[in-house]
């Protein structure tokens, strides 16, 4: 059985203005009506295959978003399960907690865990990859779906292809969360490594194992703190004393680059995805994964280029000329206007930090 998973806790800092605290980017389209959450979910619920998927995904948010999740899902007419997490802890203990969920709900499903910050173009290629991505999920490795790097793009985990299992997949020779520059440019020309999706598949009884082995505080104080959690209305809240304790990491940091090691049997397998993915992690990703006029160019709301190249301009309101320009990125709100160069874009994140530490 597929318990599909949807990690919606994250604060899309890279993606501000747009993206803010009160409104992280999977509760807003970045690319289109729908918020990048309800895309997820459709995604999912699409998947015609063969398993038996289980109609309700779980949905693992902040404790502060767990309003405004439960409507947006509701509107998009998705039966979710929603886990409110009382603290932000990054995606291992996320996952934790919504494959201690799958387990006490189904015994031991297999994790198909989405990020909710993609844009997935061929969504029967997305669900054949998972579909080969369940196999080998089944026979106990932890799955990572791999594409095909296009550049050398920092925000990105990158997998080392390993021994080839046939079907396209490979064992996972190395992983490297967030490369420096310089290490990402050589992985990408060797060919050897395809970048991680983030999205990852492994059975929920793999995942607790590792990560008890791996990171066994994490692992105390998430097992404590689904325990000790309760029921309210359409949410699971987990106890916020237990989950305090565990350390705050991504899945990437805390198991995938740790596979193969001697602490844990679990195998890494990575499973190509050729399905039109982009990560929306970035506003240099979103330029890419949009449509462009015959200069490079993408306007959103009230925007003129002229003689600009390879640019993004986004508008909420007022008018927003670009002139010369190239590679830049105008995103334009109520109350902040952000410029940057495209390859820049990954350190909105630490202005973001900055003008939260009020400087
Ligand atoms: N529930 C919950 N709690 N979700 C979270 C949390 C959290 O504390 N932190 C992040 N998320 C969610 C985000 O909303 C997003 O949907 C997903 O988990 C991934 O988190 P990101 O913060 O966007 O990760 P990343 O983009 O830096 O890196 C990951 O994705 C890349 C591909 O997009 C890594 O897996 C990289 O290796 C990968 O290449
Ligand atoms: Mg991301």
């Amino acid at each position: 059985r597929i318990a599909p998973v949807v990690l919606a806790g994250g604060s899309g800092s890279r993606l501000w203005p747009m993206s803010r605290e009160q409104f992280p980017k999977q509760l807003i389209g970045i690319v289109g009506p729908a918020s990048l959450l309800q895309s997820t979910v459709q995604r999912l619920r699409d998947f015609a295959g063969a398993r038996d998927v289980a109609a309700a995904p779980i949905v693992v948010c902040g404790d502060d978003h767990r309003f405004v999740t439960a409507e947006q899902l509701q509107a998009s007419g998705a039966q979710a399960r929603i886990i409110a997490e009382p603290a932000r802890r990054g995606t291992a203990p996320a996952l934790t907690l919504a494959a201690l969920a799958a387990c006490a709900s189904s015994g031991d499903a297999i994790v198909v865990a989405m990020p909710a910050d993609h844009a997935i173009a061929d969504t029967p290629a997305f669900q054949r990859a998972i579909e080969r991505a369940a196999d080998h999920a089944e026979r106990g490795a932890v799955v990572t779906l791999g594409v095909p790097p296009v550049r050398p793009d920092t925000g990105f985990g990158y997998v080392r292809l390993g021994a080839a299992l046939g079907d396209g997949a490979h064992r996972i020779g190395r992983f490297v969360e967030k490369p420096a520059e310089e290490l990402a440019a050589q992985y990408v020309a060797s060919g050897e490594y395809w970048w991680n999706s983030g999205i990852f598949v492994v059975r929920a009884s793999v995942w607790l194992d590792t990560l008890e082995r791996l990171q066994p505080e994490m692992h105390e104080a998430c097992v404590a703190a689904f325990a000790n959690g309760r029921g309210d209305g359409p949410f699971f809240r987990p106890a916020l004393e237990d989950f305090e304790r565990s350390p705050s990491d991504s899945i990437d940091y805390a198991v995938m680059e740790h596979l193969g090691s001697d602490a844990t049997p679990a195998q890494g397998v990575v499973v190509p995805l050729e399905a039109g993915w982009s990560d929306l992690g970035s506003w240099d990703a979103v330029w890419d994964a949009l449509d462009k006029d015959a200069d490079g160019n993408v306007a959103r709301g009230r925007v003129v280029f002229e003689g600009a190249t390879a640019s993004l301009a986004h508008s909420e309101g007022r008018l927003v000329a670009c002139v010369g320009v190239t590679n830049v990125v105008v995103v334009e709100t109520d109350d902040a206007v952000l410029v940057v160069d495209r390859s820049r874009v990954q350190d909105v994140k630490g202005v973001v930090e900055r003008i939260k530490a009020g400087h």
